[in-house]
C-alpha cells in the first residue's frame, strides 16, 4: 500500500460547479437513439411514450442537467423538418453514418419526441444546429419553431398542430459541429464568417439563446487562435455575432495501441489514463489562447464531446453490435472519473460537458440490445459524482507518487491519485481515483479552514479485476458500495483499492 496526502483548502473556492458539466450526448448514430433511448410506443419492451423505461428511470435518478442532440456529425446533414408531423408520414433519409452500418434514418424521433425525452428525464435540451448543408433561414426557422409563443407565428402554429402549443424554450444552440472536419471541412476563418451569419440571425428571433461556436479538438488546438483572430476583427468592425460558449472536443482514441476493450497490458492501462488526464492541459491551453485573443472574455467552455473511444478504427459495426458500441470496463469508469475531476477543478471556465455518448456507443452509461439493458461503470461514476452539481468547488493540493511505465519506447509517468472536491449545504464531497492497477492507496484528507463535523460515508466503485465490466449476463459485477466513515478534527484517512473510484462525503464546519 502506498500513501497520498491531500490538503483541501476550504477557504479557496474555485467557483460553482455548473450542473451542466454532468451533461450527456445523444446522436442519431448506430444504436444510440433507435434501440438505445427509443423502442417505440408499440414495443413489448417497457416504455414511456416510446422511450425505454429502464433507461428513463435510471437516467432521471442521476439528475442529468442537459442533453445534446441530434449530433455530432449527424447534425450537419439533419433537416429538422423531417422530424416533425405525423410519424408515419416522415421521410426515410440517409443517415450520416449510413456508410458505416447501412442504417437509414426513420426520423421517428424528431424535435417533439426529443423534447419529451428531456422532460421525462428532467434535462434541458441542447440542440446542435446544421450550419453546413442548410440555410441560415432554415436554422433560424428551427429556433423560431421551438421558441416562439403560442399562436404567434405560422411556425408556432405548426408546432401547436404537431402537439405542442407552448414553446419548448430551447436555450442552448450549438451553431455547427466539428466544422473543421465532418461539418464542412472549413478553415477557422471560413467558419467564423458562417458563425457570424447564423449567430446574428438566430439571435434576431431568439435573443435569450445561449449560442455556442464550434471550437477545437486536441488535434487542431490552434483553430482557436485563428478563429478568434477573425472574430476580433469582426468585433472591432462592429459586426458582432453573439457567443456565450465555445465548444471543445476531446477523445482518448484507441488506435489499437491501447489494446482491446477488455484485453490490455498494464502499460496500456496507464497510457489510457494518462491520455484521459491530458484533457486538463488541453483545456488550460485553450483558456490561455482565449484570454490572449480576447482579454476579459467570460465565454463558457463547452466540452460537448469527451470519452474513451475504444473502436476508433472500427469503421463498421461489429457483428451483433451497434456501431461504436463498446464493452466498458473499470478502465472506462476511471476515464470518466478523471475527466469529471478535471471539469470540477476548472469549473470557473468549463460550463458544460457532454459525455459521448449516452447509450450503445463510446463511453456509454448504458448498453442495450432489444429486451436487454445494463448500466455501465460510467453510469455509476455519474451517480457517485452527482452531488458536485451546484456545489462550490474547493482547491485540493495533492501529494502523490508518480507511476512510471514505458510506452512506445518512451518513459512515461502518471500521478497515482486524481481528486476534486466541493462543498454544498455544509457537506464536503471528495472524488478520488486510484490509477494504480496493482496497489491499494491510503489517502489522507487534511482540511484547511474547517473541521469534520460528524460521521460521513465512503462510496467505492471497484472491480475484483480492472477488466471487470457489467454485461447483460452479469449486470452488477461493478456497482458502488457505501460504508460509514467516522470523522472528527481535521484529518481523515481512507483506503482506495487498486483501480478504483471513491467518493467521500462528510459534513464539515467552516
Ligand atoms: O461521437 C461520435 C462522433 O465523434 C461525432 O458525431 C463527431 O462530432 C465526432 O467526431
Amino acid at each position: 500500500m502506498s500513501k497520498t496526502n491531500i490538503d483541501l483548502v476550504l477557504m479557496e473556492p474555485i467557483g460553482t460547479i455548473h450542473p451542466n458539466i454532468y451533461g450527456h450526448f445523444v446522436e442519431h448514430l448506430g444504436g444510440v437513439v433507435y434501440d438505445g433511448i427509443w423502442v417505440g410506443e408499440d414495443s413489448s419492451i417497457p416504455n414511456i411514450h416510446g422511450f425505454r423505461k429502464d433507461l428513463v428511470e435510471k437516467l432521471r435518478a442521476i439528475h442529468p442537467p442537459v442533453i445534446r442532440w441530434p449530433g455530432g456529425c449527424f447534425a450537419e446533414t439533419y433537416n429538422w423538418r423531417d422530424g416533425i408531423g405525423p410519424r408515419e408520414e416522415r421521410p426515410t433519409t440517409v443517415n450520416w453514418w449510413y456508410n458505416n452500418d447501412g442504417l437509414y434514418e426513420s426520423n421517428a424521433v424528431g424535435t417533439h419526441e426529443f423534447i419529451e425525452f428531456c422532460r421525462l428525464v428532467g434535462a434541458e435540451p441542447y440542440f446542435a444546429l446544421n450550419a453546413t448543408t442548410t440555410t441560415v433561414l432554415e436554422g433560424r426557422n428551427w429556433v423560431e419553431y421551438c421558441n416562439m409563443p403560442k399562436g404567434s407565428t405560422t411556425l408556432a402554429k405548426l408546432r401547436e398542430k404537431n402537439g405542442s402549443a407552448e414553446p419548448f424554450g430551447v436555450k442552448y444552440w450549438g451553431l455547427g459541429n466539428e466544422n473543421w472536419g465532418g461539418g464542412g471541412a472549413m478553415t477557422p476563418e471560413d467558419y467564423c464568417n458562417v458563425y457570424r451569419k447564423y449567430g446574428i440571425i438566430c439571435k434576431s428571433v431568439y435573443p435569450d439563446g445561449y449560442y455556442i461556436a464550434c471550437g477545437a479538438n486536441d488535434a487542431i488546438p490552434d483553430w482557436t487562435l485563428k478563429f478568434f483572430d477573425r472574430y476580433r476583427q469582426m468585433y472591432t468592425e462592429g459586426r458582432i455575432p453573439p457567443m456565450s460558449g465555445y465548444s471543445l472536443h476531446y477523445y482518448v482514441s484507441n488506435l489499437g495501441d491501447l489494446g482491446e476493450e477488455t484485453r490490455y497490458t498494464d502499460e496500456q492501462w496507464y497510457e489510457t489514463l494518462r491520455r484521459a488526464w491530458g484533457i486538463e492541459p488541453f483545456i488550460v491551453r485553450q483558456i490561455e489562447m482565449l484570454n490572449a485573443a480576447w482579454p476579459g472574455n467570460n465565454l463558457g467552455l463547452i466540452v460537448d464531446e469527451w470519452g474513451l473511444w475504444e473502436l476508433y478504427y472500427g469503421k463498421n459495426a461489429l457483428p451483433g453490435r451497434h456501431l461504436f458500441a463498446q464493452e466498458t470496463t473499470m478502465r472506462d469508469a476511471l476515464v470518466a472519473a478523471i475527466s469529471l475531476n478535471v471539469f470540477n477543478n476548472h469549473c470557473d471556465r468549463v460550463h458544460m460537458a457532454n459525455a459521448a455518448q449516452l447509450v450503445n456507443c463510446i463511453q456509454s452509461l448504458f448498453l442495450s440490445r432489444g429486451e436487454k439493458f445494463v448500466p455501465t461503470g460510467t453510469y455509476h461514476v455519474f451517480d457517485m459524482f452527482k452531488d458536485h452539481q451546484n456545489a462550490q468547488a474547493v482547491r485540493s493540493l495533492v501529494r502523490t507518487d508518480a507511476i512510471s511505465y514505458g510506452f512506445g519506447g518512451m518513459d512515461q509517468t502518471v500521478d497515482t491519485i486524481s481528486c476534486s472536491a466541493s462543498v454544498k449545504d455544509g457537506v464536503l464531497n471528495v472524488s478520488l481515483v486510484n490509477l494504480s492497477i496493482d496497489r491499494d492507496q491510503e489517502v489522507t484528507l487534511d482540511l484547511s479552514g474547517g473541521e469534520y463535523a460528524s460521521e460521513g460515508s465512503l462510496t467505492l466503485l471497484a472491480g475484483v479485476d480492472d477488466k471487470d465490466a457489467n454485461t447483460f449476463d452479469e449486470p452488477e459485477r461493478v456497482i458502488p458500495r457505501t460504508t460509514k466513515l467516522s470523522a472528527s478534527g481535521r484529518t481523515l484517512t481512507v483506503t482506495l483499492p487498486k483501480a478504483s473510484v471513491g467518493c467521500v462525503s462528510v459534513p464539515v464546519m467552516q
